[in-house]
């Protein structure tokens, strides 16, 4: 474990619907751990550039405007148990931050340098004094590649669009599975093509496939492997 930090981080990356968000949230409950849903973040990004016209392909601009909202503080995360809430200057805009159409464009605005830059400090921070739970696509691999131990979550896109579309149903949304699985598809490809911190597994993270694992047996999974290390055997 480095130095600066005296309790771990925990980096969880994988693709869209992998279960990442609530094995995170589990996993970081159980051991008493903060959590952070990193994606929460770049759709914040992509909601706030949509309110002001900003293309998703306009890297400069979206940039600059990541850069601002960080300057100015202007958004609030609060990383709960019961899931993230997003504020923009003060107002919650959590309900709008999770359907698909935001999903794509802060996939689409997330492929930018130029924001990946501006949101790197703000994640690095979040994990200062570790005892953290990092969910994301490049969190292993970018913010925190000395992360104290890694999974990459993986199921395949057919269970994944099923959970999805289960997910959407709770909400009262009626989707069909073939738009689901395209969906899934198209993120997983813009995730994993981009050129700036590509979604790929860390080489020193686990590999989970939860698609025939249960929420609970892939928690359970996770906190033994993360019981399994000792940390305070790490070098400084
Ligand atoms: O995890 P999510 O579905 O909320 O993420 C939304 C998008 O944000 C995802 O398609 C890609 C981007 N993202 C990213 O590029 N890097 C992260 N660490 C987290 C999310």
């Amino acid at each position: 474990m480095s130095s600066e930090r005296t309790r771990p981080i925990i980096a969880i990356d994988g693709p869209a619907g992998a279960g990442k968000s609530i094995v995170a949230r589990r996993l970081a409950a159980d051991l008493g751990f903060t959590f952070v849903d990193t994606g929460a973040i770049y759709r914040a990004l992509a909601f706030v550039a949509r309110q002001r016209g900003v293309a998703t392909d306009d890297a400069g601009a979206l940039g600059k405007l990541a850069q601002e909202l960080v300057a100015s503080r202007s958004l609030r995360f609060e990383f709960g148990g019961t899931g993230t809430k997003v504020y923009l200057d003060g107002g919650d805009i959590s309900p709008h931050l999770r359907t698909s159409d935001v999903g794509i464009a802060a996939s689409l605005c997330s492929a930018h340098a130029e924001v990946r830059d501006a949101f790197l400090d703000l994640q690095r921070e979040l994990g200062d004094a570790g005892g953290v739970v990092f969910e994301g696509r490049d969190i292993g691999t970018v913010v925190f590649p000395h992360a104290d131990v890694k999974f990459f979550l993986t199921a395949s896109p057919q269970v994944r669009a099923e959970r999805r579309v289960v997910e959407l149903q709770h909400k009262g949304e009626n989707v069909s599975f073939n738009d689901t699985l395209n969906q899934v598809q198209r993120r997983d490809q813009l995730d994993s093509m981009r050129a700036v911190a590509p979604l790929r597994r860390a080489k020193d993270a686990a590999i989970i496939d939860s698609s025939s694992l249960s929420i609970d047996e892939t928690v359970l999974l996770m906190s033994q492997c993360v019981r399994a290390f000792d940390f305070s055997s790490d070098e400084a």
